[in-house]
């Protein structure tokens, strides 16, 4: 039997309870930030998390269409993301330094690399340097070995008889391709054949975002241990050390006898790094630096390249105005840097399935680092997780027309004339209304060289190859993720060899 005391107490504690528990939310600091997609009473966030995963496409149009250019946050399982869009908002983000606003804390936040890689490596992360300027500037000398590399790789991974079609996975195939390509610039031959070491540089990848989904089911608090404790990652970074081990310590010996030149040298960035090491760095911090890069260009370019060339199948009228101007280029160019420049169809057309589609729902993602105020005078305290609404500055009506239209040559009717127009409408020039490169300081280093990667195998194919879509001829959409956009691994395409004319 209840007694009346004791009921009082009941009443009490529920009564603090509840109080306690509105003036935490109150007190939140990111309380005066709108939130949708859920309530954000604590524990309701959940629900709002559980949603975010199935539907962030959706959460996300929402926000955007109720808060243009102002911030909202969104509830993840573990934490709380505040979402940008917007001019000013994105201007001002993208020139924080460091000190404030970090891109590789955001990284770290997600995939806690730090307890696998190799400390040197992101401590000194000198190659973000080296690929956006060394390998950049070496492209007109490199593409000569790159486009040797996918005259074997893509007949291998693509034997399309001359009668008759052949069906095949593509995202498979030019990931494959792209893989060997890659290799060749970034650790040269003979590793670049070696099936066993392309198939660590393919898989680290994959092991890194299944890591990430494990860690993705914990706290941020609990995610350092649980990334110790167990991590795929781990295993692939130590084989590719034993894998790259033979070369680097061969380098490393003609480096011995010769100095900083040899007849030979190779000139690729497993070199440049070595160059830039400390002459006793460990063969762990070089080998874990070639496979963090690995991680960033692979898969990142061949899922844009095949996915881009099954968009083209899907609009087969656009096919023969891309060959020809490839052709006429070629014809005009040979096989060069230059020749890529000029293809604007071909450039329209990648860059237009990053816009229509790409692989994420966001970028420019940040990690505040000391509590501080934005230009719009948002407080923003320490530790926040940031992100900019990509997929749906892509998808506004008032920057791009028809934006749910999939329009191949777009951006190549856009570049025109003038001068201006010229590169800003070009694969790798980023702005606050094209960001599948992010935007600004850690704007995507390697975007140049993907661009010439993927201009010259989507040419050679183009060129060589006739081709359709596979399966019933229907086009098998991406399925949304959280924020990534995944491609559906079963999607096919039909080939047949035809006779380049150049
Ligand atoms: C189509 C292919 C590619 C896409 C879509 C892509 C996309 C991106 C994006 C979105 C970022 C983050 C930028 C931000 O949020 O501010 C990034 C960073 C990065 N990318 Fe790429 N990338 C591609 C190819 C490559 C290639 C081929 C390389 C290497 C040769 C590379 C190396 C890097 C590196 C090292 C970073 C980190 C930059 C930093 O920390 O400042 N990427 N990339
Ligand atoms: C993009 O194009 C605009 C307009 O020509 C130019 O001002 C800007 O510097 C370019 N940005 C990059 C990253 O190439
Ligand atoms: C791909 O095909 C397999 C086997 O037919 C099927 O189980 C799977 O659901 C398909 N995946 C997608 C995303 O359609």
């Amino acid at each position: 039997m209840i007694d009346t005391a004791s009921f009082l107490n009941v009443w009490t504690g529920v009564a603090g309870f509840v109080v306690l528990y509105l003036i935490a939310w109150r007190l939140h600091p990111l309380y005066h930030i709108p939130t949708v997609g859920s309530s954000s009473l604590p524990l309701l966030s959940y629900i709002g998390a559980a949603k975010f995963s199935r539907n962030a496409k959706e959460v996300l149009a929402e926000g955007y269409r109720k808060y243009p250019g102002k911030p909202f946050k969104v509830a993840m399982w573990d934490r709380w993301v505040v979402f940008i869009s917007g001019r000013d908002l994105i201007e001002d983000v993208r020139r924080r330094p460091d000190a404030e606003m970090s891109f590789s804390e955001s990284v770290e936040d997600t995939m806690q690399l730090k307890h696998i890689m190799d400390p040197d490596v992101m401590g000194n992360p000198f190659h973000i340097d080296t690929i956006r300027e060394k390998l950049t500037r070496v492209l007109p000398t490199i593409m000569p070995s790159v486009v040797e590399e996918l005259e074997q790789a893509i007949p291998h991974n693509i034997p399309g008889a001359s009668e008759g079609w052949v069906e095949i996975n593509v995202l498979g195939a030019l990931q494959h391709i792209v893989a060997r390509a890659s290799a060749r610039v970034f650790v040269g031959l003979p590793l670049c054949h070696d099936e066993e070491y392309l198939d660590l540089a393919v898989q680290f990848a994959i092991d890194v975002m299944k890591d990430k989904d494990t860690l993705d089911n914990f706290p941020q608090s609990m995610k350092g241990f649980v990334s110790r404790i167990y991590s795929l990652g781990r295993r692939g970074l130590r084989r590719s050390a034993e894998k790259l081990k033979p070369t680097i310590d061969q380098r490393k010996s003609m480096a011995e006898k010769w100095g900083d030149d040899w007849p030979d040298k190779p000139n690729d960035l497993l070199q440049w790094y070595i160059d830039s090491e400390h002459a006793d760095a460990k063969l762990k911090t070089i080998s874990d630096r070639v496979m963090v890069t690995n991680f960033a260009a692979i898969h990142t370019s061949s899922l844009s390249g095949s996915l881009s060339l099954l968009r083209l199948a899907e609009h087969p009228e656009c096919i023969e105005p891309i060959r020809q101007e490839v052709e006429e280029v070629i014809r005009e160019e040979g096989w060069t840097k230059a020749a890529m420049a000029k293809m604007w169809k071909l450039d329209s057309l990648l860059k237009e399935f990053q816009r229509h589609q790409g692989l994420s729902l966001a970028s420019l993602s940040r990690r505040v680092m000391k509590d501080l105020t934005l230009r719009d005078g948002t407080f923003l305290p320490e530790g926040t997780a940031l992100l900019a609404t990509s997929y749906d500055i892509h998808h506004d009506g008032d920057i791009y027309e028809n934006p749910e239209v999939f329009d191949p040559f777009r951006f190549s009717r856009m570049r025109g004339d003038s001068g201006e127009d010229r590169v800003k409408h070009q694969l790798v020039n980023t702005s606050v209304e094209y960001m599948p490169f992010g935007h600004g300081k850690h704007a995507c280093p390697g975007r140049f060289f993907a661009a010439n990667e993927l201009k010259a195998m989507l040419t050679y194919i183009i060129l060589n190859y006739d081709f359709k879509l596979g399966g019933d001829g229907r086009p098998l959409g991406p399925t949304f993720d959280g924020l990534s956009i995944l491609p559906n691994p079963n999607a096919t395409m039909m080939f047949k060899k035809r006779e380049s004319k150049v």
